[in-house]
C-alpha cells in the first residue's frame, strides 16, 4: 500500500524546451524548495551546465505532493542528461522510472532529441504525458505543435496533451494531477531479494562512489552486504538516503523507491551506470538486461598550453572521477610534449570537457583533431587491431581492411533547406536513409561516419540551416571505409602531432590545404625548407618554406645531410613549431 503512493517519472526534452524550468517549477509547488532556491536553478548547477544550458548529469529529487484530496505522494523526479552522446544514460535513467513528461516547446515544436527521446520511452514501455510548453510566448505557435505530437504516436489524443507555462506556473497544477492519474504506482515485492538498478553515481573523495539507484524488488538496509552483478564486487552498505532536495539519510530504501545509496567503494570506476546490485545473503537469481560497457566514439590529444602538465593531470583525474563516460591515458608526443589522450562518448562530450578544464580548473589546453576508432585488420594472420591514434596506424603494406563506426544521423529541418543540408550530409559521405515528414518541417536521416559527425559537422549544419536544423545520432555499426594515413613532414621529419587518418577522397584537398598553411605558419630557418604531405610513401602535396633571407636562398644545399638522413630513415626534427601552428591546423577553436 506504501507503493500506492510512490510516483517515478522523468522529463524528457529537445535542448532548452524547459525541462529544468518545468523541474524547478514541480519542486516549489511541491514546497520541495522555495522559490528563492530555484533562483540558482538546482538541477543545472555545474558552472558548464550553465554555460551550455543543459543538464550534463543525472540528479534526482524526491517531492512530496498533497493532492485535493488531502492524500500525501511522493513523486521521484528523475533528472536525465539532455544531449544524445548521452543516450545510454538516458535510457538507463529512464528504466528507473515508470514514465515520463515528454515536453515540447510551443515556439519550436517538435525536433529531433524529442523524437529520439521518445523513441526510448517508448522502446522502455513507458507511459507518457505529453506537454505543450510556454504557450504564454508570443511566438508560441500551439495549435501546430499538437498537431506534431499527434503525428508522433498514433495512440496519442488531443485531450491528453497538456498545455502549460513552465515558467508562469500555469497549467503545472494539471501536469501535478496527471501524474498521479496516469503514471502507474511501482508494485515490486519488498520482501523479495534485493534488485537495484544504479542510474547515475558519482564519486566523494571521503564517502567513495554514491550510487543513485531505483529498487524493483526487496529492502535495503545500512549495513547489509551488497552484491555488485556486474563488476561482481561486494561491498557493505554505509548509508541510504534521498536528495529532497538536500541529502537526507533514511534507515532504508524498499521496493518502488529511488534514492543514493553510499557503497562503500573506493574505485570511482568500479560501478557503471547500469549495474545490478543485490544482497550477498539473498541475491536474486538474473541482473537488469542491457548493461554496457561505455565505449568511446571520439579520441583527441589534450595537451598543456602555458600551462603545467601536472595542473592539467589533476584536473583531468578530477574530472574523470564523476564522469565514468571520460576515459584518459597518457600520451607523449615529439611535438607537443606530454599530454593526454582522451576517449569521449560524441564531440559534444569532448566540447564539455574542454570548457570543464577551462573554466573550472582555469586551464588553457590544446585539443588535437578528434578522430574515430578504426578497426583494422592486418594481412598477417588477420589480426584485427583497434586504433585509437593516427600515429598507430599501420603502415599501409599490412592492411587488408579498415572499418569505422557510422551513426545514424537524424536531423529536423524546415522545408527549404533539404538542399543544403542533404549536400552537407553528402560531402561527409551521408548515404539517405530516411526522409520523412514531421508537421511542417522535415526530418532526414543519413548514415554517416563518426569520423565525419565528429568534426564540425554540427556547427556547419547550425550554420547551413541559419540555426534551425536539430541533429540527434544514434550508433550503428562499422562498416569498411578506404581510410588512409596522412603524414606531415617538415625538412624531411616527420611531425607526430600532424598524423591523420582520413577517407581516400578527402587526401587531396586536405593534404594542400594543410601545407599551405604550414608554408605560411612554421618559422622559417637560414635553409628553404620542404613541407610535405605523405599518403602511402608518396608526396600528395608539397610547398617550401622560403629561407629566411632571400640572399641565403642560394645556400639551401644544408638540407642536404637532412636529405641524407630521410633516406636512411632517421631524421629527427629540430623545429620547433610555435603553438599557433597547432591551433591552426588542430585545433577546434
Ligand atoms: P537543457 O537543460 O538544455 O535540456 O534545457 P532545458 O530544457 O532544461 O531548458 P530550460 O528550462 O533551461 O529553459 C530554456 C529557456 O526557455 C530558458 O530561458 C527558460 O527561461 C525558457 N522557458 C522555459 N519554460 C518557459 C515557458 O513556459 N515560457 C517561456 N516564455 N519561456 C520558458
Amino acid at each position: 500500500d506504501r507503493q500506492k503512493y510512490i510516483r517515478n517519472f522523468a522529463i524528457i526534452a529537445h535542448i532548452d524546451h524547459g525541462k529544468s524550468t518545468l523541474a524547478d517549477r514541480i519542486m516549489e509547488m511541491t514546497n520541495t524548495v522555495s522559490e528563492r532556491d530555484t533562483a540558482a536553478q538546482l538541477l543545472d548547477d555545474l558552472a558548464v551546465e550553465k554555460a551550455h544550458g543543459v543538464t550534463v548529469k543525472s540528479r534526482t529529487v524526491r517531492n512530496y505532493y498533497v493532492d485535493d484530496r488531502g492524500d500525501e505522494y511522493q513523486y521521484n523526479l528523475i533528472d536525465t542528461p539532455g544531449h544524445v552522446d548521452f543516450n545510454y544514460e538516458v535510457s538507463r535513467s529512464l528504466s528507473a522510472t515508470d514514465g515520463v513528461l515528454l515536453l515540447v516547446d510551443a515556439t519550436k515544436g517538435v525536433q529531433a532529441q524529442t523524437v529520439a527521446n521518445y523513441r526510448l520511452a517508448k522502446e522502455a514501455n513507458l507511459t507518457i504525458i505529453p506537454i505543450v510548453n510556454k504557450i504564454d510566448n508570443l511566438m508560441a505557435d500551439v495549435d501546430k505543435t499538437v498537431e506534431e505530437i499527434l503525428g508522433l504516436d498514433d495512440s496519442f489524443t488531443e485531450e491528453e496533451i497538456l498545455k502549460i507555462s513552465a515558467k508562469s506556473g500555469l497549467g503545472v497544477d494539471a501536469v501535478l494531477t496527471a501524474i498521479r492519474d496516469r503514471i502507474p504506482a511501482p508494485t515490486g515485492d519488498e520482501t523479495a531479494p534485493l534488485k537495484a538498478l544504479v542510474f547515475d553515481s558519482k564519486f566523494d573523495p571521503y564517502k567513495g562512489v554514491i550510487a543513485l539507484v531505483r529498487l524493483f524488488e526487496g529492502t535495503l538496509n545500512t549495513t547489509d552486504q551488497m552484491l555488485f552483478m556486474a563488476a561482481d564486487l561486494t561491498s557493505q552498505n554505509k548509508e541510504v538516503g534521498v536528495f529532497a532536495p538536500f541529502t537526507t539519510p533514511l534507515a532504508k530504501l524498499q521496493a518502488g523507491d529511488v534514492g543514493y545509496i553510499v557503497t562503500g567503494i573506493k574505485d570511482a570506476h568500479a560501478i557503471r551506470v547500469g549495474e545490478t546490485i543485490t544482497s550477498v545473503a539473498q541475491p536474486t537469481p538474473a541482473a537488469f538486461p542491457g548493461y554496457q560497457m561505455v565505449q568511446p566514439m571520439v579520441y583527441a590529444g589534450l595537451y598543456p598550453r602555458g600551462t603545467d602538465y601536472k595542473d592539467l593531470k589533476i584536473a583531468i583525474e578530477k574530472l574523470a572521477l564523476n564522469d565514468a563516460a571520460f576515459q584518459y591515458e597518457p600520451e607523449q608526443s615529439e611535438a607537443l610534449g606530454m599530454g593526454f589522450r582522451g576517449g569521449f562518448l560524441g564531440i559534444f562530450h569532448l566540447q564539455i570537457i574542454r570548457e570543464r578544464l577551462q573554466d573550472e580548473f582555469g586551464l588553457d589546453i590544446l585539443t588535437t583533431m578528434p578522430n574515430s576508432t578504426f578497426r583494422v585488420t592486418l594481412k598477417q594472420k588477420d589480426e584485427m587491431v583497434m586504433v585509437e591514434n593516427p600515429t598507430q596506424f599501420p603502415h599501409f603494406a599490412q592492411i587488408a581492411k579498415v572499418e569505422e563506426p557510422y551513426v545514424h544521423a537524424k536531423m529536423t529541418l524546415p522545408n527549404d533547406m533539404l538542399n543544403d543540408v542533404m549536400r552537407l550530409a553528402e560531402g561527409r559521405r551521408g548515404v539517405l536513409e530516411d526522409l520523412d515528414t514531421l508537421g511542417s518541417m522535415l526530418m532526414v536521416t543519413y548514415k554517416m561516419p563518426v569520423s565525419e559527425i565528429a568534426y564540425d559537422f554540427f556547427n556547419e549544419l547550425k550554420s547551413v540551416s541559419h540555426g534551425f536544423a536539430t541533429l540527434s545520432t544514434e550508433i550503428a555499426d562499422f562498416e569498411a571505409s578506404d581510410m588512409v594515413r596522412m603524414d606531415i613532414a617538415i625538412d624531411y621529419a616527420n611531425v607526430d602531432a600532424l598524423t591523420f587518418v582520413l577517407h581516400r577522397f578527402k587526401v587531396e584537398k586536405f593534404a594542400q590545404d594543410t601545407v599551405t598553411k604550414l608554408r605560411d605558419l612554421v618559422p622559417r630557418k637560414l635553409q628553404q625548407m620542404p613541407v610535405q604531405a605523405i599518403v602511402e610513401g608518396r608526396v600528395v602535396a608539397r610547398e617550401n618554406i622560403p629561407p629566411l633571407r632571400k640572399m641565403a636562398a642560394k645556400g639551401t644545399k644544408v638540407s642536404k645531410k637532412q636529405e641524407q638522413l630521410r633516406r636512411a630513415g632517421q631524421a629527427k626534427s629540430d623545429i620547433e613549431l610555435p603553438q599557433e601552428v597547432f591551433d591552426a591546423i588542430l585545433d577546434m577553436g
